[in-house]
């Protein structure tokens, strides 16, 4: 069969696992990588509530959700963004010495940090944050209010001013490719979208409101985040904000 030339189905095409074709290996099981980015330090540490569960039928959460971008400005509580991340990256179990988060990652490797622009979450200072999965914490990397910065970023989507806050996935291309190379590269999209869909769920059922943004300025929203767009590049990102 002929494929076009163009990079899409060049790259979908050269990425297909076929029998008789080589499937990608790990390159040695001794020397995993590290699942963890570990920054020296943060501005300031953020400790989160301990997340719940029990509550909200998973049931009316996927009836009802919605992308919904009309949001009233009022502030996120820090329990509530306690919870939104723990049902994303939270850690909730582990196994033969491998920790496993709240959302399914390809091969366990969770390509993807959570970077948080936090806009109005009562009690955290307006700025850019890096989610300390082992401490369930927030690390502040920029203090300041970015709305702006992230609006224009997301090609003039002015509705995301009036989130509370704005996860931003940054997938470490390495962590994936260590196992899958050329084909992490759908990896790390097929993850971040899983954490994009339960990121909406568990807004929904804390009764808020989310919307998930693929339309961006590649590079403007790694330099918001302080990641470089090639070794980390950004994925994803979702809304969330009181309605
Ligand atoms: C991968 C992906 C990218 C998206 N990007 C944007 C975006 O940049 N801006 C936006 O307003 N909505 C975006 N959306 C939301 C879709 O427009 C929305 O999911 C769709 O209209 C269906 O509506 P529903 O989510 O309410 O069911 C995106 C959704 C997905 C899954």
């Amino acid at each position: 069969m002929e494929v076009s030339t163009s990079i899409g189905p060049q790259f979908q095409e050269s990425t297909k696992y076929y029998r008789g074709r080589p499937v990608a290996q790990v390159p040695g099981w001794a020397a995993p990588p590290e699942t963890y980015k570990v920054y020296e330090s943060y501005l300031e540490r953020v400790a989160l509530p301990e997340p719940q569960t029990g509550g909200a039928p998973l049931w009316d959460a996927i009836a009802e959700r919605r992308s919904q971008r009309r949001f009233s400005g009022e502030s996120l509580t820090l329990e509530e963004l306690s919870q939104l991340v723990w049902a994303t990256q939270g850690l909730t179990g582990a196994t033969g010495g491998i920790e496993l988060r709240a959302a399914a990652s390809a091969g366990a490797l969770y390509p993807n940090e959570t970077y948080i622009i936090a806009q109005a979450v009562d009690g955290v200072t307006a700025g850019v944050y890096h989610y300390d999965i082992r401490a369930h914490e927030l690390g502040m990397l920029a203090e300041g209010d970015y709305s702006e910065d992230l609006s224009q970023a997301c090609l003039e989507q002015t509705w995301l001013k009036r989130a509370g806050a704005v996860f931003v996935w940054g997938a470490v291309v390495a962590r994936c490719a260590w196992k899958y190379q050329n084909r992490a590269y759908r990896y790390l999209y097929l993850d971040a979208g899983h954490l994009g869909a339960q990121l909406q769920l568990a807004a929904q059922a804390l009764d808020l409101g989310s919307c998930n943004v693929a339309a961006f300025f590649d590079n403007e929203v790694a330099t918001l985040v302080g990641i470089d767009g090639l070794t980390e590049v950004a994925v994803y990102l979702t809304a969330v904000g009181r309605v």
